[in-house]
């Protein structure tokens, strides 16, 4: 067993000429909680796969052609079909913190086939695929995807990576400080073997695998959580494994914040391979952030450093005349469907919403617990400081409907509109709390309350003006937020105090911004989201 300090890379000499001189990137690559990601690439496209907890859609997946500009433009799991707690339908079953953490995705070119498989819970390992996407054929792109529930493997593989081999033999790397190797059947639909190929000598917990095959050597990628990452190399898929530590509590590059660890790797095509890692960035969640990557000449791997730390710049790693889309702006929800921004708290029910001329919400729970309620539309929050605008029509609110903005977390609040018999009026709630163990701990507070709505308001703008600026470690800084509200949509007031935002990672997911609507009394009432602003602040 060697163990190796990783050592300063002594300069960017060996990196190719067309990425020298070119002009730099900045770390994060995207200031969005996008946790335990795999990525890889096809032809000219990169692509990026995430995990997503009991919001449903699950797993998106991000598509960049650089690397550093990124897009999400789909989702592997469409609906949550891992059993009844998913849907939100019972208030003392849900599946806050479950659902899809560090899963995998991978594309096998000899069958035009994209395969997502996830460990929910404790097992079974549910596997969902895109065929006749022609992503090979077309030079990465996918025409369109087919998102397709193959059933479950028996087994939990823990925190999964998928290597699709040479021979098109799939492996699956998977486990908790000791890490198996499985090998699949040729659809990916049977077990064939496992093997555990290797143990923490000294009982150190690992997890997080990402495998892969370079050069005819294979690569199994482990995090120690939530500071290092290990790299376990072998000539022989079973082993035996040799370690060495890649990071080790490596600094840089945001203030405040964790150390890049847990990730995955992937080429360009003239070769050059770049680490993807993720950080602890909360209260905005957990980010990626890029690196480019030697190799010693016994084919270890090696993060370029600058001074000594994860660099808050690098080249770009690929010029490219396509882009992907940029994700602030204004979504005005025209549909056909949402757009692969948007995810709901866990299942909706699609009898309760539509997409046409704006998003329609008609009340889908009778609760007073927004944690219960279903059909609450959320997204991530970009950093370090956004805001997002729900213009929202609340002429269909009936007595006893509370519809809003929500800041959601386990720890929440929200500006929104409460209906009481004939009368309208703006609210900001605060101290939402889900509680240590996910059952409501508290419904939230009346904070403030703002004027009644004229009896012909149709129109309500609703603001949520969020800082997620890291303040995770090494500081006594709380970040806060702000709620706004305005008539006319232009001229926006206060209502409330400065929410401080929880800095802790327990819930996983970071902040979100949402919108809802539910009921207190009887469903029939509805909104209508008009649109929704998204501005970098
Ligand atoms: C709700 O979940 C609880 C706990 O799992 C269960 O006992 C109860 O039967 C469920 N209620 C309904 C209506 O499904
Ligand atoms: C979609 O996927 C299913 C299952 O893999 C496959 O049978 C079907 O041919 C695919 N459809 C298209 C249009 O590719
Ligand atoms: C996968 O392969 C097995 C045999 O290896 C076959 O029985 C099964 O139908 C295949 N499943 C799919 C979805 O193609
Ligand atoms: C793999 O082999 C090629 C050809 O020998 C070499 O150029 C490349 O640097 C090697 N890659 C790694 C990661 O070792
Ligand atoms: C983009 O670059 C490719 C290859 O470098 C080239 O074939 C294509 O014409 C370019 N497209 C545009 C719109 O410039
Ligand atoms: C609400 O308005 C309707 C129609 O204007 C009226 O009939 C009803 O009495 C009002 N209800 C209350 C509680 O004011
Ligand atoms: C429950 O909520 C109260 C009021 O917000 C808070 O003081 C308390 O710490 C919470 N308890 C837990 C376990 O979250
Ligand atoms: C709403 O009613 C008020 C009088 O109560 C009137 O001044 C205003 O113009 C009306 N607004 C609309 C949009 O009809």
């Amino acid at each position: 067993m060697h163990f190796m300090t990783p050592t300063l890379w002594a300069g960017l000499s060996l990196l190719t000429a067309s990425v020298l001189g070119a002009a730099t990137f900045e770390n994060p690559v995207i200031w969005q909680d996008y946790p335990d990601l795999d990525v890889f690439r096809i032809g000219d496209v990169f692509y990026y796969s995430s995990s997503t907890f009991a919001f449903s859609p699950g797993a998106p997946v991000l598509k960049s052609y650089d690397l550093v500009n990124w897009a999400p433009v789909s989702h592997s799991v469409p609906r949550l079909n891992f059993g009844p707690k998913y849907d939100l339908n019972n208030a003392t079953s849900r599946a806050y913190v479950q659902g899809i953490w560090a899963s995998t995705l991978q594309y096998q070119e000899s069958t035009d086939t994209f395969y997502w498989m996830g460990c929910i819970a404790d097992g079974p390992t549910y596997v969902w695929t895109a065929s006749g996407t022609n992503a090979a054929a077309n030079n990465g792109e996918v025409e369109h995807w087919n998102w397709t529930s193959q059933g479950s493997l028996p087994r939990c593989y823990y925190d999964n990576g998928l290597l699709i081999d040479d021979d098109d033999t799939m492996y699956m790397a998977y486990g908790k400080t000791t890490i198996n190797v499985a090998q699949l059947n040729a659809n990916g639909t049977a077990e064939v073997k496992t093997e555990a190929v290797y143990t923490s000598p000294d009982e150190v917990y690992i997890e997080g695998s990402r495998m892969y095959k370079i050069n005819g050597t294979y690569y199994i990628w482990v995090t120690k959580p939530a500071d290092d990452e290990y790299v376990l190399k072998s000539d022989n898929i079973w082993g035996p494994y040799e370690r060495q530590v890649l990071v080790d509590s490596i600094e840089g590059p945001l203030s405040n914040a964790g150390n890049a660890h847990q990730g995955g790797i992937v080429s360009i095509k003239d070769g050059q391979w770049y680490y993807v890692a993720f950080l602890d960035a909360y209260p905005g969640g957990r980010i990626p952030v890029v690196a480019p990557l030697t190799w010693t000449e016994d084919g270890w791997p090696q993060v370029v450093r600058v001074n000594n730390e994860w660099g808050k710049t690098y080249p770009i790693p690929v010029h490219m005349n396509k882009t992907v889309p940029v994700t602030t702006g204004v979504d005005s929800f025209q549909g056909p469907l949402l757009s692969h921004e948007w995810e709901w708290n866990h299942n909706p029910d699609d009898s309760a919403w539509s997409l046409d001329g704006g998003l329609h919400l008609r009340t889908a729970t009778v609760t007073e617990d927004l944690f219960t309620a279903r059909n609450t539309l959320t997204r991530r929050i970009p950093g370090p400081k956004s805001a997002g605008t729900f213009k929202i029509d609340v002429s269909g609110l009936k007595d006893g409907d509370r519809t809003g903005a929500v800041l959601f977390r386990d720890i929440a609040a929200y500006i929104g509109v409460y209906k009481s018999g004939n009368t309208s009026s703006l609210v900001m709630v605060d101290e939402l709390n889900l509680g240590t163990n996910w059952v409501t701990n508290s419904t939230g507070t009346v904070a403030a309350t703002g004027p009644t709505l004229a009896a012909n308001t149709t129109n309500v703008w609703l603001r949520i003006e969020a800082d997620i600026t890291p303040a995770f470690s090494g500081t006594t800084a709380v970040r806060v937020t702000t709620f706004w509200y305005s008539t006319d949509g232009h001229s926006f007031t206060q209502l409330g105090e400065p929410f401080s935002m929880t800095n802790t990672w327990q819930f996983f997911t970071g902040y979100r911004f949402g919108v809802f609507n539910f009921a207190t009394q009887a469903l029939g009432g509805k909104v209508t989201v008009k649109s929704f602003d998204l501005e970098m602040l």
